[in-house]
């Protein structure tokens, strides 16, 4: 399971290394860098910017693109907009790389010199580090099956320069931080893309061990025996239509061997999601391949962790089923009674992903003590009816964790908006068969995303600091807005290192 597309390595000038002929510089267009930084990139291209400059205005939307032909050490230039100086933020600055990327991409340039004086606002380091973390979401296409295009490049080296040597070095040691987790990031996006026939329950195991043996992280998968043993008939209802059965996947970092603390993270894998018998309308089938975009970011964020050395201890569960139609499908009025003993009446087998969540959620508290526990999925259609594609739903019983969550979404830019749990939703879910139901019921439109939350809830003690992170939404770009294209987002990814970082990590 591996996607293709462009990587992007960076790098410092060697002394007396030749500068590549393509020069990138980014530029605010408002108001203008000044004339004394722009002046010191002129020498390399024979006054190109400056003379690109008087002759058109850049444009102010950010990565909005001029390029040019130069006489000096390097014969193309091409500048890149950061926009208004005033309105920089640090996604800004990873839009703006992204647009560049593309245009290597398009050109077929295999080695570019970037300027990086001018990348200046949230701090050079900062800056130069989101930049590279621009151009590596960029870069990811997922193309395993299909004839690699001709000429364009499997890698583009960027040469970092500035007028004093000292930044590229300190620009370096960010760089290398970011562009471990895009590599974790795009990991994520490209299992993420795997379609349905390829990646089952037990293909995505095979991934998770896979990944445990490269990364060093404990795996273990659950197949239906041991679920059933656990009594985890959420999981195995859900499963129980398709041919490959539902699995639950374990995957260990213990950074902190000696701290207490551990961060159990949840992610919801359907690897397609019919809806069942509450089938869902043919139009748009084929984005459900990405409904396991939660336990695709868990993967991811155990991968990054390892790779960054984090000092903390996680556990990775992902819990993974087809929601398939047969003549073995659970169906709408069966009754369940899950893990944690609750019974639960499926009044639609489309509301899938939270009874195969909260025999997750149960096992995680009854077999990994989690001082934290978050769970990501791609839920409900309703989270993005309240919030669009500007944030993720943020379910929390716990105020220090929804602040913690919070902040490292707004820094990281994968932002999360809170959605309360009150108990007057409880009203939704009640069942007059058994202990709750699955979803409101048929035309009930109310609260859709919350309805989602409020019935994990139910699987989780009130003492233990837990969040869920409804995906739906942001974990698809249908309309390549973003700096990944029309693909996956990984979301999640970025956010949770984050997170795991500023909690001491
Ligand atoms: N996986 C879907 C939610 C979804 C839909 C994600 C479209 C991405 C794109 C989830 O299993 C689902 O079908 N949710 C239902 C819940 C409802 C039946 C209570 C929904 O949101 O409509
Ligand atoms: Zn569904
Ligand atoms: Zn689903």
């Amino acid at each position: 399971m591996h996607p293709n597309g462009t990587a992007f390595t960076f790098a410092a000038a060697e002394k007396g290394a030749t500068i590549p002929t393509t020069l990138i510089v980014p530029l605010f267009a408002k108001p203008q860098s000044p004339l004394e930084l722009v002046a010191r990139v002129d020498r390399l291209c024979g006054d190109a910017v400056t003379n690109l400059l008087a002759a058109q205005s850049l444009g102010d939307k950010v990565g909005q693109l001029a390029h040019t032909t130069a006489s000096g050490a390097c014969r193309r230039v091409l500048l890149v907009s950061l926009g208004d100086a005033a309105k920089l933020e640090p996604h800004h600055v990873r839009q703006a790389a992204a647009a560049a990327a593309r245009w290597l991409v398009s050109e077929k340039i295999t080695s570019v010199a970037l300027w990086i004086d001018t990348l200046t606002g949230a701090g050079i380091d900062q800056a130069v580090a989101e930049w590279a973390h621009g151009m590596a979401v960029a870069g990811f296409k997922f193309a395993a099956y299909r004839k690699p295009e001709d000429g364009v490049p499997r890698k583009i080296t960027v040469q970092l320069r500035a007028s004093d040597g000292g930044h590229v070095q300190r620009a370096l040691a960010s760089v290398k931080e970011l562009t471990t987790i895009a590599d974790s990031v795009n990991y994520a996006r490209g299992l993420a893309h795997q379609p349905a026939n390829v990646c089952n329950p037990a293909t995505l195991a095979d991934e998770a061990r896979r990944l445990a043996k490269a990364a060093r992280l404990k795996c273990t998968v659950l197949g239906p025996p041991q679920l059933r043993a656990l009594k985890m008939n959420g999981l195995l209802a859900v499963g129980q239509g398709a041919l490959h059965p539902a699995c639950l996947i374990q995957l260990e970092y213990r950074g902190a061997p000696k701290a207490r603390a551990t961060t159990v993270l949840v992610g919801k894998a359907i690897t397609f999601d019919t809806g069942g018998y509450s089938i869902k309308p043919s139009a748009g089938l084929e984005w459900l391949k990405f409904d396991k975009c939660g336990g695709a970011a868990v993967l991811g964020v155990l991968r990054a962790a390892a790779a960054l050395k984090l000092h903390c201890n996680l556990v990775g569960l992902v819990a993974a089923a087809e929601n398939a139609i047969s003549e073995r499908a659970y169906r709408p009025g069966d009754i369940l009674t899950l893990m944690s003993g609750k019974t639960v009446e499926v009044n639609n087998t489309d509301a899938e992903g939270r009874l195969i969540l909260a025999d997750a959620l149960t096992y995680a508290q009854q077999k990994l003590k989690p001082t934290t526990l978050i769970d990501l999925a791609t839920l409900t259609g309703g989270v993005g009816v309240a919030l669009g594609k500007a944030a993720a739903g943020l379910m929390c019983n716990d105020d220090a964790l929804a602040a913690d969550l919070g902040e490292a979404g707004r820094r990281t830019h994968e932002r999360l908006w809170r959605l309360p749990l009150w108990d007057d939703y409880r009203e939704l879910i009640k069942s007059t068969e058994a202990d709750i139901k699955n979803s409101a019921g048929a035309g009930k439109r109310d609260a859709h995303a919350i309805v989602g939350g409020m019935f994990l809830k139910e699987f989780v003690a009130d003492d233990i600091p837990w969040a869920h992170l409804d995906i739906a939404a942001v974990a698809t770009d249908e309309n390549g807005t973003g700096p990944g294209g029309k693909n996956a987002t990984g979301f999640g990814v970025r956010l949770l290192i984050e997170f795991l970082r500023r909690r001491g990590g």
